[in-house]
């Protein structure tokens, strides 16, 4: 069979694709090797940037975000026991919104179905062929093991953090940074404990209050990368959450049953170019961040605005050179983003074998961002993300 676009990977990144295209009139396919119940139930990221509401509110996916999800006009960032509010709406005009990544999914998923779009979920060996001639393709196993091929104009690698497609990118120049810890994620059964977020630098390492419902929250706190999360018993996590963020005001968090705990890995990596002859990669398969700043998802969905962009140039209007520029145009975003992530790690992370200098420099950094209009316009700036390119 065939299609206009084919995409590997069903996660956000794909499935918004596959639905702007549609909006535009461009047909795609889409395969993804994970169920749609198996991808509703992975917990993932949480804040979306301003444009991403608005992308997902203009472009007809739902407005669901505009009614569930929870505006947030600014963080605290909390370090030597006391918090310090950056007002991103003071300062740039801008406010994020809580409105958890397995949302965002479901909400695209349902606009997929409702409009008619060809999601294959629970799909297996799925390889790409062809990537530079004018008739690439996907190949694939679905769900009743019937072997597919399906030629395209454009193929495009949204497969995730460990994407098998970008390995067709043949010339490419891969850039990486491991960091020497984990994040242990909870979700808890309790109240909120705070308005906003708080993102907590202490001794005992960095710790992170968010939130998903009233009465479902979640949490992290720094941990070794090789941590195994079923060691911890629930009362040695809320005394190390609760140590991480004590302080001067007696703040404390409110405890509860803890429902799901994970262990995430961090590291930095980004992949040039983005395109190679007829596949374009989007996404996390083309840049993974760490999660400190909540830019992965928010990045993913700025890739794909442009990328459709450039799609519907090549397979409407015949304008194949719009596919060179790309990688120009989603770069940019891309290393404002590498950056901003490992600045807040690693300005919120007690870093094993840190120096008393590396511990004062750290803090006085923190000190200079928050006592300053100008460092906490440009967090708030780059929390709320950057303008559209
Ligand atoms: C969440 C995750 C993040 O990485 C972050 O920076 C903020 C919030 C979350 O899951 O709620």
């Amino acid at each position: 069979s065939s299609t206009t676009v084919g995409i590997v990977g069903g996660g956000p990144a794909g499935l918004m694709l596959s639905h702007l295209l549609h909006v535009a009139g461009v047909e795609s396919v889409v395969v993804e090797s994970r169920s749609r119940d198996q991808i509703e139930h992975t917990h993932r990221a949480g804040i979306l940037e301003r444009d991403s509401v608005r992308l997902l509110v203009d472009s007809g996916v739902s407005d669901r975000v505009l009614r569930d999800g929870h505006e947030h006009q600014g963080i605290d960032l909390r370090f030597n026991g006391v918090s310090h509010r950056i007002d991103f709406q003071a300062l740039v005009g801008a406010s994020t919104w809580l409105y958890p990544q397995t949302d965002v999914f479901a909400d695209l998923a349902a606009a997929r179905e409702r409009d008619g779009g060809d999601v294959r979920y629970s799909v297996t060996d799925t390889a790409v062929v062809d990537v530079t001639s004018d008739r690439p393709a996907m190949l694939f196993t679905d769900s009743k093991s019937v072997r597919h091929e399906v030629r395209c104009a454009v193929l495009v690698g949204a497969d995730g953090s460990h994407s098998t497609t970008r390995a067709s990118v043949a010339d490419r120049k891969e850039y990486f940074r491991q960091y020497p810890f984990a994040w242990f994620g909870i979700l808890c059964e309790a109240p909120p404990s705070a308005p906003e977020l708080i993102y907590c630098r202490s001794e005992r390492g960095f710790a992170l209050v968010s939130r998903r419902t009233d009465a479902i929250q979640r949490m992290y706190f720094q941990c070794s990368p090789d941590e195994s999360a079923d060691d911890w018993s629930e009362d040695r996590i809320w005394s190390e959450l609760q140590a991480r963020l004590a302080g001067e005001d007696d703040f404390a968090l409110t405890e509860g049953r803890i429902l799901a705990r994970t262990v995430l890995p961090f590291r930095s990596y980004t992949c040039e170019p983005m395109r190679h002859g007829n596949l374009l990669l989007a996404g996390d398969a083309a840049h993974t961040v760490p999660p400190t700043g909540a830019k992965g998802l928010n990045l993913a969905l700025a890739d794909v605005r442009v990328l459709a962009e450039v799609v519907e140039r090549a397979v409407l209007k015949h304008d194949w050179s719009a596919l060179d520029t790309y990688t120009g145009r989603a770069v940019d975003r891309v290393w404002k983003a590498q950056h901003f992530s490992y600045w807040m790690t690693t300005m919120l992370h007690a870093l094993p074998g840190a120096s008393d200098f590396d511990v004062h420099r750290q803090l006085g950094e923190l000190a200079a961002v928050v006592g300053s209009e100008h460092g906490k316009r440009y967090l708030a700036e780059a929390y709320t993300g950057w303008p559209r390119s």
